[in-house]
């Protein structure tokens, strides 16, 4: 039976995590996967983590199941992260990361309309279209990135917005956009607000970065904005990066509603959505994130450590711009500096991507996308020589 199965196209991403694992020079390095790391190179477990965890294996005294949508307490402090407040128009379920919360807001809306039309950024992250192609839900592109400048295409994006209505649901990123790196301001979300009012599109907002740009509450102004204006939206949240929880699969789903009654409907579908799909969401990263999230002396250590490594980032961000103008003579990648989040895109070929691969062992994803928290300060002049070297 499973031999006549097709060949599954690989992920890009994880490939390349593969690759990088199997190359043995010790003088590589790894720009791919969105993981933060340390100057030494390493992916910590958060100090904050670290103490809800002795907590939380002091305290625990069942394994029993939570509820079908998770521990509610972990859904309301993730909503007031996000949203700065927990409404009861808001309904709410925890989910295996910020892929598992995608993924039961696709199923939602599918069970809720089978002929929405997604609507995704191009480019975006891989998974977004991957998933909807894989679900047989229907998916297009808006043009998002400006190649030349490497900023945003918004007037083209509103014009496109512009033309969808009722049936139409529109993927934004809430910060640090995936793949490039170049943001909405507060000013366009406002537009785009005003575009989903008009006419009648809704929002789905992938937040898997908060924290990474320019801080917490900064990141998610804009997407604020629009929750506190619209009669309807999704948020798909992650704590894998703002926590370090990746393999531990915490997640939340919101979905902002007209009213109460839609809210207590979209509640009890949320459960009967997860139910179909794993039945009940992992518990131990959200128990994690709760913990730290009501806590004020370990929420403000969770914060300053987030700090750092923003600021690390961003600090990178600098060298490296400078860097590629001494190895580049061009002023050409100062973008690097406007962009946030993890990751930007170099702006470079395939070949030139490969090149970068063969001859100095640095691996970016082949779009050019590179995870800016992987280099470290030591790491800057060789990657713009490498940058240069193959023709960029
Ligand atoms: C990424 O874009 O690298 C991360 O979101 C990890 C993933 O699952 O792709």
């Amino acid at each position: 039976m499973f031999n006549s199965l097709p060949q599954p196209k690989p992920d890009a991403i994880i490939a390349l995590m593969a690759e990088y694992a199997a190359d043995p020079r010790d003088t590589k390095v790894d720009l791919g996967v969105g993981v933060y790391k340390d100057d030494e190179g390493r992916t910590p477990v958060m100090r904050a983590v670290r103490k809800a965890e002795e907590r939380l294996h002091a305290a625990q005294t069942t394994k029993t199941y939570t509820k079908l949508t998770g521990d509610p307490a972990f859904v309301k402090a993730m909503q007031e992260l996000g949203l700065g407040q927990a409404t009861d128009r808001m309904a709410g379920a925890a989910a295996p990361g910020g892929t598992g919360a995608l993924r039961v807001l696709f199923e939602l809306v599918s069970r809720a309309k089978p002929d929405a039309k997604f609507h995704i950024s191009n480019p975006s992250w891989p998974s977004h279209e991957g998933m909807l192609n894989n679900m047989g839900l229907s998916v297009s592109k808006y043009d998002y990135f400006d190649a030349e400048t490497c900023g945003v295409r918004f007037d083209d994006m509103l014009a496109y917005v512009n033309g969808l209505g009722a049936d139409d649901i529109v993927v934004l990123h809430g910060c640090c956009h995936n793949p490039t790196g170049a943001n909405l301001t507060d000013a366009q979300w406002a537009q785009l607000t005003e575009s989903a009012i008009a006419n009648g599109w809704t929002p789905l907002v992938d937040l898997a970065y908060q924290g990474m740009g320019d801080g917490l509450e900064e990141d998610v102004t804009g997407m604020r904005h629009m929750a506190s204006k619209v009669q309807r939206m999704m948020v798909a949240q992650s704590c894998s990066k703002n926590f370090g929880l990746y393999r531990d699969r915490a997640g939340c789903a919101t979905v902002i509603c007209p009213d109460v009654d839609e809210t207590k409907l979209v509640q009890a579908t949320l459960a009967s959505v997860n139910r179909m799909l794993y039945s009940f969401a992992p518990d131990h990263g959200a128990a994690l994130a709760e913990i730290i999230l009501n806590d004020p002396e370990l929420r403000a250590d969770w914060e300053a450590e987030l700090t750092e490594m923003r600021e690390r980032i961003n600090g990178l961000r600098d060298g490296l711009a400078e860097a590629l103008r001494q190895a580049t003579n061009s002023d050409r990648f100062d973008f690097i500096k406007e962009h946030r989040g993890m990751f930007s895109r170099l702006g470079v070929t395939p070949e030139q991507v490969k090149a970068m691969r063969d001859e100095a062992g640095i691996y970016m994803v082949q779009d050019s996308r590179m995870n800016i928290a992987g280099l470290t300060e030591e790491d800057l002049p060789a990657f713009a020589r490498a940058a240069a070297a193959a023709g960029a």
